[in-house]
């Protein structure tokens, strides 16, 4: 409650400053916000707009990757619903946690990402931070390569990819270019093309992939295509970001 009770603070403060807090488009037009555009609107979750619109009683919402039942209607895992109760359970204390987030959470995560008993974090070669959701530690990561990456500071990213990747990363400062990967023709990975765009991708630079279940697209490299594309990458010294949002879920289902 203290974080809501704190957003109301800052923005009661803001709209006291204006002087123009009553909330009416007039006194909107004429506050200190009155040149702030209207963002683009996100591709992607325009099509969950559409979907609300649509009067098709077949219609189907394929435009972000949520669990529904056979009715349309929001589905929650069970192990989701479990691990709710296991928690509810152990009655934590809600403290704050330390500024890199919670030491055993940033342990089990690593070793969830790189497989138990790996070789970086039994030789402390790993350095693990937590973030908030997948938004909030893409941010960190790409603030933290602006700053302190000592090569070309230019990231590339999968064409499409994720529709906040390009704002995060330029927003953080860094310049965004793209790499081939999804091909409509065949409604698959485009790898020769990928790979001819990795190759000419000037060294030490940033790229960025999707390390499984790619979104928006679904469509993922081979674990032998992975194979050429890590070649690639090692010859032309660059630095691959991973965002890893869901794992393995793809495979197993
Ligand atoms: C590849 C990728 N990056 C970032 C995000 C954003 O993650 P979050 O919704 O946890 O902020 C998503 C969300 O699905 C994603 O698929």
């Amino acid at each position: 409650m203290a974080s809501c009770t704190r957003i109301g603070l800052v923005s009661a403060a803001l709209l006291k400053n204006t002087a123009y807090g009553n909330g009416s488009v007039a006194c909107r037009a004429s506050s200190w916000w009155s040149h702030v555009e209207m963002g683009p609107p996100d591709a992607i979750l325009g099509v969950t707009e559409a979907y609300k619109r649509d009067n098709n009683l077949k219609k189907i919402n394929l435009g972000v990757g949520a669990y529904r039942d056979d009715n349309g209607k929001p589905y929650v895992l069970p192990s989701v619903l479990k691990a709710e109760e296991r928690l509810s359970a152990k009655k934590l204390d809600k403290e704050y946690a330390p500024i890199a987030g919670s030491a055993e959470f940033c342990n089990l995560s690593i070793n969830l990402a790189l497989g138990e008993d790996n070789e970086q974090t039994k030789n402390g070669l790993n350095a693990t931070v937590q973030g908030i959701s997948g938004t909030g530690s893409l941010r960190i990561g790409a603030a933290f390569l602006a700053k302190y990456f000592p090569g070309n500071k230019e990231v590339y990213l999968p064409t499409p990819s994720w529709g906040n990747h390009t704002p995060i990363f330029k927003h953080s400062g860094l310049n965004v270019q793209q790499y081939r990967y999804y091909d409509p023709k065949t409604c698959g990975f485009d790898f020769q093309g990928a790979l001819q765009d990795i190759a000419k991708i000037p060294e030490k630079s940033i790229i960025l992939f999707h390390a499984c279940a790619h979104n928006p697209t679904g469509v993922d490299p081979k674990p032998e295509q992975w194979m050429e594309i890590s070649k690639v990458v090692q010859q032309k010294k660059l630095f691959p970001f991973l965002t890893w949002h869901t794992k393995d879920l793809h495979q197993v289902m």
